[in-house]
């Protein structure tokens, strides 16, 4: 099997994996080093939430299956894409695209400061309905701003899709591609307009 064909089939374990050190995260007793996700531990899968709860073994797994450095990483880059997206919706912008946005809690946990600015969810069909099914097993109240769409940057291309469930180009519009672009194929990541 290709890595192309395991990615389009399965939901995705790296999205897990972030979304299980943004758990993490939001459970640091230094609140200097305390994440804001408070919705990540939601999307975990139950063997992964029994961890949460105990400190000793959340330091455990930080420290022996995590390499050095990446969950510290993966930490600054919630808090800076957090503030970036927080930013987009204060200053009213009409669109953000999540572009392989797996567990990504933003649009819910920042609902609040929406004043109508269109969210639009991407990634593979099996992540993006884990996802949609967790959120409706938890009875989540989707908002009505927030667009899912199933899509393979591999195969398919951006602009195609996009148009195609109302997005609109010329508007003042964010796009984060947040741990994404190191699993696709470089033709996908260096042109994803291509037809
Ligand atoms: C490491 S996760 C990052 C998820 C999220 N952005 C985050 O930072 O937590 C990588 C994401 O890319 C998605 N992905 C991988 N290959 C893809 C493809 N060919 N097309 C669309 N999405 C893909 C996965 O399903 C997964 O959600």
């Amino acid at each position: 099997m290709t890595m192309t064909q395991s990615v389009q089939q399965k939901d995705s374990s790296t999205a897990s994996y972030t979304c299980f050190c943004r758990a993490c995260a939001y459970r640091e007793e230094d609140d200097r080093f305390r994440g804001a996700d408070n919705m990540a531990a939601i999307f975990l899968p139950e063997g992964a939430k029994g961890v949460l709860g105990v400190p000793s073994q959340r330091k455990l797994i930080i420290k022996e299956r995590i390499p050095l450095g990446i969950y510290e990483y993966f930490m600054a880059r919630t808090e800076l894409l957090d503030s970036v997206f927080l930013d987009a919706l204060k200053n009213k912008f009409d669109q953000i695209v999540l572009l392989g946005a797996g567990y990504d809690t933003r649009a819910l946990r920042f609902h609040g400061h929406n004043q109508g600015t269109k969210i639009f969810e991407l990634d593979i069909t099996p992540t993006q309905q884990l996802k949609l099914d967790i959120i409706d097993r938890e009875q989540i109240a989707l908002p009505k701003e927030l667009i899912f769409i199933p899509i393979d940057f591999n195969r398919q291309s951006l602009p195609e899709v996009l148009s195609a469930v109302g997005y609109e180009k010329n508007q003042k519009n964010l796009f984060l591609w947040e741990g994404v672009t190191m699993y696709l194929t470089q033709e996908a990541v260096d042109n994803p307009c291509r037809r």
